[in-house]
């Protein structure tokens, strides 16, 4: 497995990659790799013949006093297990590699889908993300990227954002790798207690309650968000900080459930921020309900 740190050497690995005739996979992270991550890097593996993982903790999309500092790391580990998956190369750069004249003057802003849910709280975040998505997109060259369908905002945004402006990259959402008790994957999960931990199962719990009174016939938004609020307030550490139910890919505010719609939650725990979310496909009585996957099995590097 090739280690990368320079723009420079991620280019011409891509370049030689593509040249000898392999399709390039990219897995853009933050590190601190667990089982969601490594189910993006198995579905890379799947489908392209040079799978590159990204490892940053991209300064930009965080904002004043939030976890930039205390992120959790250990690029050792996470190396071990981009191995053990089996990918090709991982891109792990200094923040001087990646922004060598410190804060940028040129960024990338995806209007509208940005604003509000997770853009409310965090009015920076999607700028940077979609920043360093299209250095990343842009060092790579024609690639198949892969993200999770849990930041389901980010996802609907690098989707726009290489629809607004031709990049060579097709997009692929995979779904929410989850914890045999529910609680989706996040690197965050770290920094929560036993209680902690325990109490955030309120989320996935009313997500799935959600989903099932969905299945039952409601139509109406306003009656899962009331239900999903009702569960999480029996939780009094859980601050929620939206439940929202949008269309998808739009994120548009729906009057009726119908089509593809996404019932988003963000909550903090203590001051650990979590989100997680579900989708709901409805046509007519019919309504398929994708919460992810739990995890059946642990690959014993690291829990
Ligand atoms: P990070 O939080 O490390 O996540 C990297 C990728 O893993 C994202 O596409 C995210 O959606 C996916 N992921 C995280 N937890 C998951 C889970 N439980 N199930 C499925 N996929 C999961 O998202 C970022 O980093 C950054 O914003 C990044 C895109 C790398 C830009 O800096």
């Amino acid at each position: 497995m090739l280690h990368i740190e320079t723009i420079a050497d991620l280019r011409s690995a891509c370049d030689r990659a593509r040249s000898d005739g392999r399709r390039v996979g990219l897995v853009p992270t933050m590190g601190f790799l667990h089982e969601g991550h490594r189910s993006l890097m198995r579905a890379a593996r799947a489908t392209c013949d040079f799978v590159v993982v990204t490892i940053f903790v991209n300064p930009l999309q965080f904002g004043a006093g939030e976890d930039l500092d205390r992120y959790p790391r250990d690029l050792t580990g996470d190396l071990a297990q981009c191995e053990q998956v089996g990918v090709a190369a991982v891109f792990a750069p200094s923040v001087a590699e990646m922004y060598p004249s410190g804060r940028p003057l040129t960024t990338v802003h995806v209007e509208g889908l940005t604003s509000d849910l997770c853009g409310a709280a965090r009015p920076t975040h999607f700028d940077g993300v979609a920043t360093v998505v299209t250095k990343l997109f842009a060092a790579t060259g024609s690639c198949t990227a892969f993200f999770g369908r849990k930041d389901a905002q980010q996802l609907a945004v690098i989707n726009r954002l290489v629809e607004d402006v031709n990049l060579p990259v097709q997009v692929v959402g995979c779904p929410i790798v989850r914890e045999p008790d529910g609680l989706a994957r996040s690197s965050r999960n770290a920094y929560l207690s036993l209680d902690q931990r325990r109490a955030a199962l309120a989320l996935s719990r009313a997500l799935q309650a959600a989903a099932s009174a969905a299945i039952a016939g409601e139509r109406d938004p306003s009656a899962l968000v009331d239900l999903v609020r009702g569960l999480v307030a029996t939780e009094p550490t859980v601050a929620l900080e939206y439940v929202e139910v949008r269309s998808a890919p739009e994120l548009a505010r729906v009057d009726v459930l119908d089509g593809e719609v996404l019932l988003a939650i963000a909550a903090k725990v203590g001051e650990t921020r979590l989100i997680d979310n579900v989708t709901l496909t409805v046509r007519g009585a019919e309504v398929h309900a994708d919460l992810g996957t739990t995890e059946l099995r642990s690959e014993g590097v690291r829990q």
